[in-house]
């Protein structure tokens, strides 16, 4: 068999029953964070928020085994979320230790930030070029409120620091009406003097202790009003590498341009494009952030699972992923949702 045909029959095991080719794997490594962002662990619902133990995570040998895996199978895209995943002890040796699997292209991070000022010099030696970077608010005494911590100067320092050693950064703003609603023109000014591209997420109910509210919700359509009240927006040809955001370009008055991205769950659904498997924190492989199915591939693992049950496991998955969500804009109450996982074990 020649190297082309290799190459097709790896990506076949990829392809689902909706012909969409899943290249791409989301790794949470742990659902801990430093943070208790008020959409995603608010403080006041922390009873009922499960936190793994340690031994519930799979270990940095059982990850290796496994992207091995699923790089073989012809993946060659991982991103490492959280909760936090910088605050997982030993994580740099593993972003090192992955770079060294051969063909898998990209490791790409999403991070809160607070450790970054710290560890963007180590991530950047380990291979990592791009970054997504949560900040929801410009103003420290709301991003206290959102996020349950004093540190906007240290996650702001972050992110200066990472754009001046080179990353490719995307900076995530969850769109929140009434609470960072007064930002969004602000944060269309920043994309026009920083080369980063800002991006505007539909907040989303995840989770049984969401704090979501239709309230607060505010679709992406709206969104783009209050944009292009900033200069003109322009769709920027489809690229893929972008995942689920569509992306412009925004021109100002004054000749400045930026890029504005919108990821829009709720209001357009991008689900037959979608090409990403996931690995939650607790070892099991989801196929969908908004369907709660998981496979337990720590169960296999740890009962002494060959590869290629592993391969096995992975390719079923795939093979079960569900066309897509029906998330709605009438959606009036988080437990409507399908999706009663937590998103800090997930990894969004
Ligand atoms: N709705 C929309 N975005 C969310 N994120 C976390 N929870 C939600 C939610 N309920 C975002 C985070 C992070 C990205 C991975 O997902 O801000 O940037
Ligand atoms: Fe993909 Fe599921 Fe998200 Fe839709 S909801 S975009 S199918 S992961």
């Amino acid at each position: 068999m020649n190297k082309q045909m290799k190459a097709t029959q790896k990506n076949n095991e990829l392809v689902d029953m909706f012909s969409r080719t899943i290249s791409y794997l989301r790794l949470s490594l742990t659902d801990r964070c430093n943070l208790r962002c008020i959409y995603c662990m608010p403080e006041d619902r922390e009873e009922g928020l499960k936190i793994l133990q340690h031994s519930d995570l799979l270990t940095y040998e059982e990850l290796l085994r496994v992207i091995k895996v699923v790089v073989d199978m012809g993946m060659n895209k991982l991103r490492l979320t959280g909760g936090e995943p910088l605050v997982r002890r030993g994580v740099m040796d593993f972003i090192t230790a992955l770079s060294k699997i051969q063909g898998l292209e990209e490791i790409r991070l999403t991070t809160n930030g607070v450790l970054l000022k710290e560890k963007a010099v180590g991530l950047f030696e380990a291979g990592i070029r791009k970054l997504n970077i949560s900040l929801d608010t410009m103003r420290p005494e709301r991003f206290k409120e959102i996020t349950g911590a004093d540190l906007f100067e240290q996650v702001w320092d972050g992110i200066e620091t990472a754009v001046k050693l080179g990353f490719e950064i995307k900076l995530n703003v969850v769109a929140m009406k009434g609470i960072n609603d007064d930002e969004f023109t602000d944060f269309a000014r920043l994309a026009l003097k920083k080369p980063y591209q800002v991006r505007f997420i539909e907040f989303m109910p995840v989770g049984k202790n969401s704090t979501w509210d239709k309230r607060y919700y505010i679709s992406s359509t709206e969104l783009k009003e209050m944009i292009g009240t900033v200069g003109t927006l322009e769709a920027l040809p489809g690229c893929r590498m972008d995942g689920p955001a569509k992306v412009y370009s925004l021109t100002a008055a004054d000749g400045s341009t930026g890029r504005i991205g919108f990821i829009s769950p709720i209001s357009h659904h991008f689900c037959d494009t979608c090409n990403r498997l996931r690995l939650t924190s607790a070892g099991t492989l989801r196929a969908c952030l908004l369907h709660d199915h998981e496979a337990d591939l720590k169960a296999l693992l740890r009962s002494g699972g060959s590869d290629k049950e592993v391969r096995a496991l992975i390719k079923q998955t795939i093979l079960d992923k569900p066309k897509g969500h029906t998330l709605a804009e009438d959606l009036k109450t988080p437990d409507q949702a399908h999706c009663q996982g937590q998103m800090s074990r997930i990894g969004g």
